[in-house]
C-alpha cells in the first residue's frame, strides 16, 4: 500500500502517532502523554493538520493554521501559517513535503488567504515553494560589568517601576501587553493562548525541560503594564566570586521607557556578569542603551520569518508606505499562485495595486517579493544578486524608497 496523506483525527491514537512522527523529524522526545495530547488538542487546527500514513504508522506531518502578521504601519494581516513539517528519515526525498505543501498553498489561495508564513528549520528548504526570508533575528550577549562601567542604561524618568510578577500574573497580563506591542512592531505574529500556557508552565512537554522563569513587569506611573521580561539564571561561582549568567526568555516593551527600564533592571541584578538575549531584532535598542555598545556582542544572526505571496494586490494594499511613488511589478511564480503584472501606487495615505499591462519596472520571483514585503530586504541588493531584474534603471531604488521601513521588522516567536 502507498503512503496516504489525510487529515489527522482527534483520537488519542491518531494524535499520538502524529506527535511521534513529528518528534522523530525534530529529534525530540516522542512520548505523547496526557500533557502532549491536551496540548495538541488545543494547539492544532483539525481542519489543517495532515499526516502521511503507511501501514498504520505516521511518516510525515504538516500543520497549517491562520495567524496574523503585523505589516508596516500596524495592520494585522491574516496569513496561512505552516508549522510542524517533518518527513521521517525512512521516507525523505520522495516528494512527501511537496505533496503536502502544494495543495495547502492552493487551498489557501482559493479561500482568499493572501500570503503564507513559516519559520524555516533550514535555509534551503522553502525557496522552491515561493517563500523568501522576510525577518532576521540577532542573539546578543551582554558583558554586564563592561556595560555598567560607563553607565547602565539610564533609568527612565517617567516614574514607572519594575515589579516582580508570578506566572499567574504573567498569564493574566502578558497577552494584553503583547496585543499592544504587536500593533507597533511589524513582523510580529499572533501569540495564541496556548503560547502563554507553554511559556508559563501550564503545559510542560517532555520535549523541552521546564525551568520556572523569573518574571518582572514594568508599570508606568499610572500602573499600566508597559513591559514584561522573563528570564532564567545560572548560578555559577569561580574562586568565591559570582559569575552568573541570565538567559532572557522574553522581553516585550510597549514604550522606549519600558524597554530601557527592563534592560536597566537586568543589567543591575547582583552576581550577574553576562546576559544572553536571544531572538532580538537586528536593530534592537540594547547595544546603544548601555554606555559601552561594545559590551553587547551579536553572537548569532539568522533569517527567521519567511513569507510566500499568494495575492499580491491584497498584500501590497494592506501595508503602509513612508514615501509616495509608483512601480510596475512583474511577479513570476512557477506555481502560478501570485503571478501577474501589477501597478502599485503608494503613499503615506494608502496604496492601490491593480493588474496592469504597462511595461514592467521590476521583474521578480514571488520569493523575492516575500523578502521585500516587510521592508527588511533591499531591492537594490537583490538586483545585485541577480534575484530580481530592473527593467527601468533606478526602479530598484524606487522600490527601496517605497517598501523599506525605519525600524526593521521583528518576529521573536517560534511557531
Ligand atoms: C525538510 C523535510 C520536511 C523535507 O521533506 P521531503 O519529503 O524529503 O521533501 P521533498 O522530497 O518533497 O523535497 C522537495 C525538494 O526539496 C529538496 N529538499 C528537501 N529538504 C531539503 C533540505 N533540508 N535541504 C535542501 N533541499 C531540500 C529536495 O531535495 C527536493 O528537491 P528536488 O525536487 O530538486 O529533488 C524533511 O527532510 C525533514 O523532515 N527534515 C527534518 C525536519 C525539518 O527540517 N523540518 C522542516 C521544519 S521547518
Amino acid at each position: 500500500m502507498g503512503v496516504e496523506i489525510r487529515l489527522v483525527e482527534q483520537s488519542d491514537e491518531d494524535l499520538a502517532r502524529w506527535w511521534r512522527a513529528r518528534s522523530i523529524g525534530y529529534l525530540t522526545d516522542p512520548q505523547a502523554g496526557e500533557q502532549e495530547l491536551a496540548y495538541l488538542r488545543e494547539a492544532l487546527d483539525p481542519s489543517r493538520t495532515w499526516g502521511a500514513f503507511e501501514d498504520g504508522r505516521c511518516v510525515a506531518t504538516f500543520r497549517g493554521f491562520v495567524q496574523e502578521v503585523t505589516v508596516p504601519g500596524g495592520p494585522l494581516f491574516a496569513s496561512a501559517a505552516v508549522s510542524g513539517v517533518t518527513v521521517s528519515p525512512t521516507h525523505r526525498r520522495r516528494g512527501l513535503l511537496t505533496r503536502m505543501m502544494e495543495p495547502y498553498l492552493r487551498r489557501a489561495k482559493e479561500s482568499g488567504e493572501a500570503m503564507s508564513s513559516l519559520i524555516a528549520a533550514e535555509y534551503p528548504i522553502y525557496g522552491r515553494f515561493g517563500y523568501g526570508p522576510a525577518t532576521w533575528l540577532t542573539d546578543f550577549r551582554v558583558d554586564t560589568l563592561r556595560a555598567a562601567r560607563p553607565g547602565l542604561p539610564a533609568e527612565p524618568d517617567d516614574r514607572g517601576r519594575v515589579v516582580l510578577a508570578d506566572l499567574e500574573r504573567v498569564r493574566r497580563e502578558g497577552p494584553e501587553l503583547h496585543e499592544r506591542v504587536r500593533r507597533i512592531r511589524h513582523g510580529m505574529v499572533t501569540r495564541p493562548p496556548v503560547w502563554w500556557k507553554k511559556a508559563t508552565g501550564e503545559y510542560r512537554l517532555a520535549e523541552s525541560a521546564w525551568q520556572e522563569p523569573y518574571c518582572a513587569l514594568y508599570l508606568a506611573a499610572d500602573g499600566t503594564v508597559d513591559g514584561l521580561v522573563s528570564y532564567t539564571a545560572r548560578d555559577t561561582w569561580r574562586n568565591g566570586v559570582p559569575d552568573c549568567v541570565l538567559d532572557v526568555k522574553d522581553l516585550l516593551a510597549a514604550t522606549p521607557a519600558a524597554e530601557r527600564a527592563l534592560w536597566h533592571y537586568l543589567c543591575s541584578v547582583d552576581w550577574v556578569t553576562g546576559i544572553n538575549a536571544p531572538s532580538r531584532a537586528p536593530d534592537d535598542l540594547l547595544p546603544l542603551l548601555v554606555g559601552d555598545a561594545r559590551a553587547v556582542t551579536p553572537t548569532a544572526c539568522s533569517d527567521h520569518l519567511w513569507l510566500r505571496p499568494l495575492d499580491v494586490p491584497a498584500m501590497l494594499t494592506a501595508r503602509s508606505y513612508q514615501a509616495e511613488g509608483s512601480l510596475v511589478l512583474d511577479v513570476h511564480d512557477k506555481d502560478g499562485l501570485a503571478a501577474g503584472r501589477f501597478l502599485l501606487e503608494a503613499g503615506p495615505e494608502g496604496a492601490s495595486c491593480v493588474p496592469t499591462d504597462r511595461t514592467a519596472d521590476l521583474v521578480l520571483p514571488a520569493a523575492a517579493l516575500g523578502s521585500l514585503y516587510l521592508g527588511d530586504e533591499s531591492a537594490v541588493r537583490l538586483a545585485a544578486l541577480g534575484r530580481l531584474e530592473e527593467e527601468r534603471p533606478g526602479a530598484a531604488t524606487t522600490a527601496d524608497t517605497l517598501l523599506r521601513t525605519s525600524r526593521r521588522p521583528w518576529c521573536p516567536d517560534i511557531f
